[in-house]
């Protein structure tokens, strides 16, 4: 239907014919003269109807509205100049053609638009509604192309690299994420379900028992969590598992397989050998185990300057095994009463007692807590933390993980309200290391695999498992990659052996008949010659999001549910038929809501 694509036709076309179809993307009527940007999905061209060329023509083109679909036939002419004026437009790349039109054929018409495509729409659920329609924003359709080129890139490389993809089943089993799982009832196991994958962990474990040694896949994942800006219930992510490898050898594939997304999607040359931290040293410098590097902002330990303070609560902390840290939000002196009340309960919430403060304004200390200070302590602090006018100090006074974790966000916050990120364009990339192997929920006493039960214990560490002595201090073989503050990926490398694998279930307090039920088939597998194996996932979307400057998944994503997990265009979820339910042997327990 059509000789060329909308952003084909330049100068050296000039006096050629060519043929266009596409979408009217705007129209202009200058004095009976109508111009009307024609758009496809590669870009614009502006095309001319006067009567002169052809009278039906150019009365057929005062019909069209926004968003009609047409095909236009004419020759291509250099913009002119009108009254000593260049009408070139230097924005478009066809920008010093037009296309005179000579035929014109209207393919099929559109209603009214229920928003205008050229303007960014602040409601989201109007977009995602006729998200068919917001995917002909340039923006949607540019983000739908880098996710296209980043999907290939880790195609191409991987297949060079010598791994072979393998799909592994939708309809699986319960695989623990950390994350609720989403059933399917199978019709013909009456009582029985399927659980679709929270990622294809035991699968791509067991492919390495196959002798497969190098999978990966693009995996759908699913995940029933409360949703963010960067977590969707279902996710991509590219899934990748070798046999006989180090941590140091997949800490460098994905160096370069992120090297070739950024090149093959922007053309953009990233430095491979990310720096490195390990988990302790994450959350005591940056309070976080996914530090944003772009900014520094670090926590100082204190915790020797106030060890014998006359401010009860610091002295408290040092004296009961905790610490004392702070940070520096240079600049930041003059925060508003209601941005300290915001911090103060942000602290709060994530379990401080309170966020004490120093202001440095007018060579001033304005702070409650300063007349408890020596003079000793103010010269030794303002060493410590380099302090001058202008400068903003939040302290954290308590255990270590809590302080961290405190000043972390508090430090998250202050670089938003200081807007220290915004149009930095860096590509912070680090991997953080050795992270704990379980964590110890407060309430039960119970303890989780931070990771999943499938990594394997540092070596040095695996005494302690064995025991089953000190269960807190045991590292993982595990890493996470991580972009401006994004984790971007994990992994880590695996137990393949069944004994191991089994005291692992046992500090996770899964006795060995759960465990035979759960993971007999790993286990089994375990005990026929498993290789030693390791692997990683990079959450895809996250990854195509920052490479495509976005703040969302949902903008790289082409029908992604609303943080409701809700998809507003199908209005999917929906409720079923009762023939439906009984098929599958199900009957809802929800109470209809009274009117
Ligand atoms: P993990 O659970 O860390 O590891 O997931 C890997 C990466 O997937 C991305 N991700 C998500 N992206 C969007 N929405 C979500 N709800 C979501 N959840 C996770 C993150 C994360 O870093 N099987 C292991 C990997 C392994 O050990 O090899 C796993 O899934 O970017
Ligand atoms: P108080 O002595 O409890 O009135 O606290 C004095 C100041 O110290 C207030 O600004 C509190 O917010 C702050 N504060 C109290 N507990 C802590 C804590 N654990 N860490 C940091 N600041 C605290």
């Amino acid at each position: 239907m059509r000789t060329h694509h909308c952003n084909n036709l330049r100068k050296e076309h000039i006096g050629q014919s060519a043929t266009l179809v596409g979408w009217v993307n705007t129209k202009r009527d200058h004095h009976g003269v109508i111009f009307i940007d024609i758009r496809d999905r590669e870009g614009v061209t502006q095309a001319v109807f006067r009567s002169e060329e052809n009278n039906e023509a150019a009365q057929l083109s005062h019909s069209l509205r926004q968003e009609d679909v047409i095909q236009v036939t004419g020759t291509v002419g250099a913009r002119p100049e009108i009254e000593g004026q260049t009408t070139v437009n230097p924005n478009i790349e066809t920008g010093e053609i037009e296309l005179i039109a000579t035929e014109l054929k209207v393919i099929n018409r559109s209603e009214v638009l229920p928003f205008q495509l050229d303007k960014e729409l602040s409601n989201e659920d109007i977009r995602l509604r006729h998200r068919y329609l917001d995917l002909r924003r340039p923006r949607m359709a540019r983000n739908l192309k880098i996710r296209h080129r980043v999907a290939k890139a880790c195609r191409d490389y991987l297949d060079e690299s010598g791994f072979l993809e393998i799909e592994t089943p939708i309809l699986s089993k319960s695989t623990p994420e950390g994350a609720r799982d989403f059933l399917v009832p199978s019709r013909l196991n009456p009582g029985s379900f399927y659980a679709l994958p929270q990622a294809p962990q035991q699968y791509k474990q067991l492919l390495q028992v196959a002798g497969v040694e190098k999978y990966f896949q693009i995996a759908r994942c699913f995940r029933d969590e409360d949703l963010r800006a960067d977590r969707q219930p279902e996710f991509t992510q590219i899934d990748i598992e070798a046999s006989f490898v180090s941590t140091d050898d997949i800490l460098s594939l994905v160096e370069n397989l992120l090297a070739r997304c950024f090149k093959d999607a922007l053309n953009n040359e990233i430095e491979c050998e990310f720096l490195r931290l390990t988990y302790q040293e994450a959350m005591n410098r940056f309070g976080s185990d996914k530090p944003d590097m772009r900014f520094s902002m670090e926590l100082t330990d204190l915790s020797s300057v106030f060890k014998e303070s006359q401010f009860k609560v610091f002295k408290g902390a040092v004296d009961s095994g905790g610490v004392v840290k702070a940070i520096n939000a240079k600049g930041f002196a003059c925060i508003t009463t209601g941005q300290i009340n915001h911090l103060t309960e942000t602290a709060q919430l994530h379990g401080a007692k309170g966020l004490a403060f120093i202001k440095v304004e007018n060579g001033e200390w304005k702070s409650p807590i300063v007349k408890f200070f020596s003079e000793e302590e103010k010269n030794r602090l303002t060493e410590a933390m380099s302090i001058e006018e202008g400068d903003l100090i939040l302290f954290g006074a308590g255990d270590w993980p809590t302080v961290c974790e405190v000043l972390g966000r508090i430090r998250l916050e202050c670089a938003g309200y200081l807007k220290t990120t915004e149009g930095n364009t860096d590509l912070k990339f680090l991997w953080v290391t050795d992270f704990p192997l379980l964590s110890q929920d407060k309430e039960t006493g119970k303890w989780n695999a931070v990771h999943h039960p499938f990594t394997r214990p540092k070596q040095e560490d695996i005494h302690l498992l064995e025991k089953g002595d000190n269960l807190g201090e045991i590292r993982a073989e595990a890493y996470d990659v991580v972009l401006n503050g994004h984790e971007i990926g994990g992994g880590s490398i695996r137990i393949h052996e069944s004994e191991l694998q089994a005291k692992m279930f046992a500090a996770l307090g899964i006795d060995e008949t759960q465990a035979l039920q759960e993971f007999g088939h790993l286990l089994g597998a375990f005990s026929f010659g498993a290789p030693p194996h390791g692997g990683v996932a990079l959450g895809f979307d996250r990854l195509v999001m920052l490479i495509a400057g976005e703040e969302s998944i949902r903008e790289v994503i082409a029908f992604p549910k609303n943080n409701r997990g809700v998809d507003l265009m199908s209005s999917s979820p929906a409720e079923v038929d009762y023939k439906q339910l009984r098929e599958l042997y199900i009957k809802s327990t929800r109470e209809e809501k009274k009117p």
